[in-house]
């Protein structure tokens, strides 16, 4: 078997900034409870004629400028998203024409905030088996388009952005486990209800606000505390390493409290934490993409260093995944 790691990373946040103290003047919520209950001060949103393949594309083409990869020469293209353009095509065939990466096989995949790093697994798996020699991984969303914008319990939490990481086979270090989860029972605390083949669009689901994500917050906080540390446990255990290898974990970030309940049941301290909620709120898959983008750019992330990636969301589902830099 190969090994894979990521020779490449890129980023998009859209410029549009929107802050706890412009959600005060939209719905009855306080910069003091958003900042306290989640960490968030402001998000990102994406223009209404943006839709989450454009930030997509961005962020490919900054990873692949980073990997110095033609996109030509690229063999797989995935983006983990549940806010799609449209229902079909994908937003990965969307990219691969825009990228003119004529070679590339692509497909979209639904995991809601585990998604980067199903992703991440998928694209690990044909490479080390040598189907493909590299893969282009993204993480993107357009939140801001199935939020409910007069629910203060919802509103406040997520934002727009993409996070993307080019894969290819190296002699050294690189993706050492990977760990996904799902249970399907507890899906009700975290959909978006129409629009599909269950509740296909009508004047009587857009009356009924069904278009826009729903979220039962306090019952996932606990089972996200609880999923997150057991996820990050196995997937060392499987990597044959303890939390004391561990130099850097980049979390989901759905929540800082959430975040740092799962630092403290693992032993970690804060420098070893990190977090970039408090600038972007959640963006689903892209939250632990840009996460992992970001740490890269400010250095906190370097080559040798041991890299654990833990996400949690709508599904449910999870993933937890071990990268020596
Ligand atoms: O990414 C996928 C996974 N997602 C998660 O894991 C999210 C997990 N959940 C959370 O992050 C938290 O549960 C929330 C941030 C969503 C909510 O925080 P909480 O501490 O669990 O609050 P709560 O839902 O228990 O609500 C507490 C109170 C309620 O008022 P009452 O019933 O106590 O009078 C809410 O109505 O806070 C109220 N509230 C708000 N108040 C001001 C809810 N939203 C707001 C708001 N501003 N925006």
């Amino acid at each position: 078997m190969r090994k894979v790691g990521i020779t490449g990373v890129g980023e998009y946040l859209p410029p549009r900034v929107l802050t706890n103290a412009d959600l005060e003047k939209m719905v009855d919520t306080s910069d003091e409870w958003i900042t306290t209950r989640t960490g968030i001060k402001e998000r990102r949103i994406a223009c209404a004629n943006e839709a989450t393949s454009d930030l997509a594309l961005k962020a490919a083409k900054e990873a692949l400028a980073d990997a110095r990869l033609n996109p030509e020469e690229l063999d797989l293209i995935i983006v983990a998203t549940i806010t799609p353009d449209m229902q079909f095509p994908s937003v990965a065939s969307i990219v691969q024409n825009a990228l003119r990466a004529k070679t590339a096989v692509a497909f979209d995949v639904s995991a809601a905030c585990a998604g980067f790093i199903y992703a991440l697994s998928i694209a690990q798996q044909f490479i080390s088996l040598g189907t493909y020699r590299n893969a282009l991984v993204i993480g993107a969303e357009k939140l801001s388009s199935v939020t409910d914008w007069q629910d203060r319990n919802t509103c406040v939490l997520f934002g727009d952005g993409a996070g993307a990481c080019v894969l290819k086979e190296v002699k050294t270090g690189g993706i050492i486990s990977t760990y996904l989860g799902c249970d399907g029972s507890n899906m009700e605390l975290l959909n978006l209800p129409a629009g599909g083949s269950r509740l296909p669009a009508s004047q009587v689901t857009v009356e009924a606000r069904q278009h826009f994500l729903k979220m039962q917050g306090n019952e996932l906080f606990k089972i996200a505390v609880r999923t997150m540390t057991e996820a990050a446990e196995k997937v060392l255990k499987q990597a044959g390493m303890d939390f004391s290898d561990v130099d850097m974990i980049i979390p989901h970030q759905a929540n800082a409290r959430i975040i740092m309940a799962v630092g403290k049941r693992l032993g970690l301290s804060g420098d070893k934490i990190f977090l970039n909620i408090e600038k972007y709120g959640n963006m689903s898959s892209a939250s632990t993409a840009t996460a992992l983008v970001e740490a890269v750019k400010e250095g906190r992330v370097k080559k040798g260093d041991i890299v654990l990636l833990d996400s949690f969301g709508a599904g449910l589902v999870w993933g937890a995944c071990v990268i020596e830099w």
